[in-house]
């Protein structure tokens, strides 16, 4: 049987489980690609690390070089993560004609044009299914099974940590920082994992993701995104009573041609598919003109099943180039080019907690200020019990109103006297917008 050279530029969690799916599945992958695929080279930083998985000597290096002139090597799958070297590697493997592959969201959400732009002139593939939801094949499926549609919304849990976190502190009562180290020890954590919790990661994965589903280039900046660190068990109590859970959120929508694209915790009904999604599964759910809802289910992040969906890029390649030659899949991600919706525009409900003194009046403070923003309530929750020093938590939930008008209400409400301190501001999505 024929072989293909192929190098991995990193050996961490995910280029282990690209590792132990080439071993272990070694028979199937070549019945179905036509080619034994070899590991030639592998680049780390360090070659005295124990790593978990038996790798010849002979092949570990750390020296970039060693597998940029290696001719025969015809597939380079970059699994380091960051942007340099990651980067700059890429780019000179695309000038010696190698084929790549990527988990790495980061530098595709952030420099991905160069990199499609050089793969496009060199006549090489770029593939980077991993870099989005790890094991879930979406994006295969918006740029191959979904082009008969119109995608009018899409909403992702596509942070496999936050997913972790949030799961077991609502269903354990864990605490936020235990949680954290576990996913860490599990490889679903970036190496920094501030990228996670404060939501960079998904803010990343939406822009690409939204660039495939919209048709338009969408800059990382323009996502809004907040993070899961201000979330509390108290909100998830809230929560709960309105029959709600907390996911963190990636939101595209077409709103009257304009794009709204939002990363934040988000109080979601618990009857929803997306609400039972736990541990570290990612999920995407999507609503199609033609297809209607549809829903992707699967491990957003670790070894095996990032590194499944690594490995079917690696056969994709070499079942569609036999030879290598031709047909790069650049993104052709502006084709509509739509304009994006300002996050001030953009209309929600909202769940607010906020400490207030606990006497007569305050309530009507509140709710005059949010009346002169035509902000309307839908329910108004004052615990009895007094927290200390006769403050209590006074929570309200709004209909739909623009975000601009709840800041505008928040500056006021917390000029007040009485109101001790805003706790919380957390979306509602029941999925009826
Ligand atoms: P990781 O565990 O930190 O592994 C990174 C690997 O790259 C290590 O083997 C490291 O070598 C090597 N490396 C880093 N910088 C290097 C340099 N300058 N020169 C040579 N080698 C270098 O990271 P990971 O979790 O596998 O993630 C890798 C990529 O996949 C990232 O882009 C990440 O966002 C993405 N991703 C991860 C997951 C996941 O579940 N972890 C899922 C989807 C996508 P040493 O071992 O010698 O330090
Ligand atoms: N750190 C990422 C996550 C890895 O937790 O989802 C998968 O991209």
């Amino acid at each position: 049987m024929k072989k293909v050279k192929i190098a991995l530029l990193g050996l961490g969690n995910v280029g282990r489980g690209v590792w132990t799916i080439l071993k272990e599945n070694q028979e199937e992958i070549a019945k179905r690609s036509g080619f034994k695929v070899e590991i030639a080279k592998i680049l780390v930083r360090d070659k005295s690390k124990q790593r978990g998985v038996e790798v010849p000597e002979n092949i570990v290096t750390t020296d970039f070089n060693d597998i940029l002139n290696d001719d025969s090597i015809k597939i380079v799958v970059e699994v380091m993560g960051g942007i340099e070297p990651a980067r700059e590697y890429m780019l000179q493997c695309m000038g010696k004609k190698k084929q790549i592959v990527t988990a790495n969201k980061m530098l595709i959400a952030t420099g991905g044009d160069e990199l499609f732009h050089k793969a496009d002139r060199e006549g090489v593939r770029f593939n980077y299914e991993a870099s989005v939801a790890g094991g879930i094949p979406i994006i295969q499926a918006i740029n191959e099974s979904l082009t008969g549609n119109k995608i009018e919304q899409l909403y992702g849990i596509v942070n496999g940590t936050t997913n972790f976190i949030l799961g077991k502190m609502q269903l354990e009562g864990s605490k936020f920082d235990d949680i954290l180290k576990e996913a860490q020890a599990k490889g679903y954590a970036e190496a920094d994992p501030t990228s996670d919790i404060e939501g960079f990661d998904a803010q990343y994965k939406l822009a690409i993701l939204a660039s495939l589903a919209f048709g338009t280039k969408v800059a990382v900046e323009k996502v809004y995104r907040e993070g899961i660190t201000n979330i509390t068990e108290v909100d998830m109590e809230y929560a709960k009573t309105f029959g709600m859970v907390i996911k963190l959120l990636a939101i595209v929508k077409d709103t009257d041609g304009k794009l709204e694209l939002r990363v934040h915790p988000t109080m979601i009904p618990e009857t929803h598919p997306l609400a039972n999604v736990y541990d570290s599964f990612n999920a995407v759910f999507i609503k199609g003109n033609a297809v209607g809802d549809l829903m992707f289910y699967g491990r957003g992040a670790g070894d095996l099943p990032t590194g499944s969906a690594v490995v079917s890029d690696i056969v994709s390649i070499i079942r569609n180039n036999i030879e290598f030659d031709n047909t790069n899949l650049v993104v052709k991600n502006n084709l509509w080019n739509k304009e994006i919706m300002d996050v001030g525009q953009v209309k929600s409900k909202y769940y607010i907690r906020l400490t207030v003194d606990d006497r007569p009046g305050v309530l009507g403070d509140i709710t005059a200020i949010l009346g002169n923003q035509d902000v309307s309530l839908r329910s108004v929750i004052q615990k009895g019990e007094i927290k200390n020093e006769e403050k209590v938590d006074l929570v309200l939930v709004t209909h739909l109103t623009r975000e601009d008008n709840i800041n505008k209400s928040l500056e006021e409400i917390k000029k007040l006297d009485a109101v001790k301190s805003i706790d919380n501001l957390i979306r509602i999505e029941d999925f009826e917008n």
